[in-house]
Formats: C-alpha cells, structure tokens, sequence
C-alpha cells in the first residue's frame, strides 16, 4: 500500500494512500489515548533508526511533534536548527544534509524557507526526507492531521464543505489541505482578500473553488479553518491593516453563526488572536484546534514508521500502543 520513501507533498499521494495514513494514525492515536494515564510504552518501530529534525524556520508544534512521534517509535532523535546550527554560517543546505547522513541518519525531517527545497534533498540522498513545511509550497503531515482531525469529528470527509480562509497565495497549509481534502472528496472553499489569493486556486483541484468574501466561504459550511497572514512571506504592503483584515476576513461569532451548527473551528496554530480569530471563537465550543496538535503526533508516527518501511500495525510490539491485532 505505502511505496514511497520520502514523504514531501499530498501532491505526490492517492487518495487510497492518504486513508492509509490515517488509518495508521488511527492506531497510534487510539493507544496514546488510553495510556494518556498511565506509562507510556515505546514501540519499536523505528529502533536503532536515526531520526534528525532539520529546521530552518521557526517551529513549536511540528517540530516537537516530530520528536515525541519519533521518540515514542524507539528512534534516536537529533534536533537541528536555528542560531546554533552552521546554515547561519554559510553552509549549503545539501553539504549540512550530507553531514548528516555520514552520521548515519535514517530519516531527514526538513523544515525549510524555500518552496522546493524537500524535494531537492530528497533527490539527491539516501536517507528519507519528511517535508515538515517548505516555503509557500506544501506542509503535508498538517494536512494529514486536518484530515483526520476532521473525520474523527464527521465520520468522513467526502460531501462535507471546507472553507479555509486568509493568506491563501503564501500558505503551505492551504495548499496541502485543499489537495488532501480535495482527493478525499471534499468541497474545498478557499478565501482571501485579492491581494493573497493564488491565481488559479482551482488548479488545486476539481472540487476547489475560491470566495471572494468570508460570508460566502462560512456559509452553510461542516469546518472552518483559519490562517495566520504569512508575514515572512509577503512582499511589500498587501493589506490595508490588520484592524481592517480582521473586519473583512476574521472569523467571530457573527460570520461563523453562517456555518452548520455543528461546524468545527479549526487553525494550524501559531494563531494572532484578534486578527484572523476572535479568542471566544478560538477558545468556544466549535474549536478543535488543540486536538488538532494532538493528532499531529499520531500522524507524524504513522508518516515515520511508513518512510522507514515499517508497518505499524503489524510490527511487534505495536499492540502495546494500541493497533489492532
Ligand atoms: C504553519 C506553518 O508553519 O506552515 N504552522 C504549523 O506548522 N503548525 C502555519 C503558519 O505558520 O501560519
């Protein structure tokens, strides 16, 4: 079912192979909850196997993700990045992943500025490349987690009507949740203001449409997902103001009263309160955006445990974290 050693975009992925990967997740998302009480037992899935999170971009949720998901598997886990890491010296970023493999490690999860950049390294070395977001390009295990974030609330995904509101044109999340939820069957409904909308959104895919107001994208609607403006990404003024953005474009009580009464409220997090989401939205009754973070780390391990060529659930000592015999 799995055949690929890198993991970089939903782009590359079927649609039978994305429930693959839930269904994965499912298993290690069922056997964490149950021990969230009690010692956590390690499977082994990934042991004696060197996991090395490269990020050169800042990173709460992914990152950490990545290493508990990485830990909790029995790899050996190295963070990478930041001030301490010889990128800010000058170093390519193919000469500090080849450093890397001659310490022998396994799987590169990559956290890079530049849209492609997963792809270059996974063409050009051995170990697994895991793209935990590149540039505006694709952040493929967030649309994972959407996904299964959303049918562990719907049951499904097919029929259900998606907006996913803001900086559409700089947003790997967009991108990747529109292609994930798109070949799931999902009516996709992107909005924006016109200065951060892609040209062609619908090239994303035959169910994805774009509104050219929040009213319209909200309306009658089973998820709302909220974006931060990518600010490291714009180029030059692309909005009034943000008091102005969140009149138009925020997500409060009023506009998501357009939704189904039972929409979920979600958002990848790191959220400006007050700008994109009112707080009482942020913090009410609609929102799943903390089980979204906690879903990333199932994900992530199913998405691990795949690239290095283990089967989960058949796997020994998979019972213990709660896949099904
Ligand atoms: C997103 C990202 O980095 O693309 N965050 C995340 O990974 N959870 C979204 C963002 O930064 O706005």
């Amino acid at each position: 079912m799995w055949r690929h050693r890198d993991l970089v975009g939903i782009e590359g992925l079927s649609a039978d192979e994305i429930t693959h990967v839930l269904g994965q997740a499912g298993s290690f998302f069922e056997g964490s909850r149950r021990q969230a009480a009690g010692p956590r037992p390690q499977s082994r899935n990934l042991s004696g196997k060197i996991v090395v999170n490269l990020f050169l971009e800042p990173s709460t949720r992914t990152r950490t993700s990545f290493e508990l998901a990485a830990k909790r598997l029995g790899a050996d886990v190295v963070n990478v990045g930041g001030p301490s890491s010889s990128a800010v010296k000058g170093e390519t970023l193919l000469d500090t992943v080849k450093n890397l493999e001659a310490m022998h490690a396994d799987i590169v999860v990559l956290r890079h500025p530049a849209s492609g950049a997963a792809q270059f390294v996974a063409d050009r070395v051995d170990a697994s490349v895991v793209n935990a977001g590149d540039g505006a390009h694709e952040h493929p295990t967030q649309a994972l987690l959407d996904a299964f974030t959303i049918r562990n609330h719907k049951g499904k995904l097919s029929g259900l009507v998606v907006a996913i509101c803001g900086d559409i044109l700089h947003s790997r999340v967009a991108r990747s949740d529109a292609l994930a939820l798109g070949k799931l069957g999902a009516e996709v409904r992107l909005c924006g203001p016109r200065t951060l909308m892609p040209v062609a959104p619908e090239s994303l895919g035959p169910t994805v449409r774009s509104c050219a107001r929040i009213e319209e994208a909200v309306a009658g609607a089973d998820v709302v997902m909220m974006l931060r403006i990518q600010t490291e990404r714009l180029q030059g003024p692309m909005l009034a103001s943000s008091r102005e953005y969140s009149r138009t474009f925020g997500l409060g009580e009023r506009v998501l009263a357009l939704a189904k009464p039972d929409a979920i409220v979600m958002h990848p997090g790191p959220i400006n309160r007050g700008v994109e989401l009112d707080p009482r939205v942020a913090d009410g009754p609609h929102s799943v955006v903390l089980e979204q973070v906690e879903a990333g780390v199932a994900v992530r391990m199913a998405v691990l445990a795949l690239v290095a060529g283990s089967d989960p659930v058949a796997a020994p000592g998979s019972e213990s974290l709660g896949a099904p015999s």
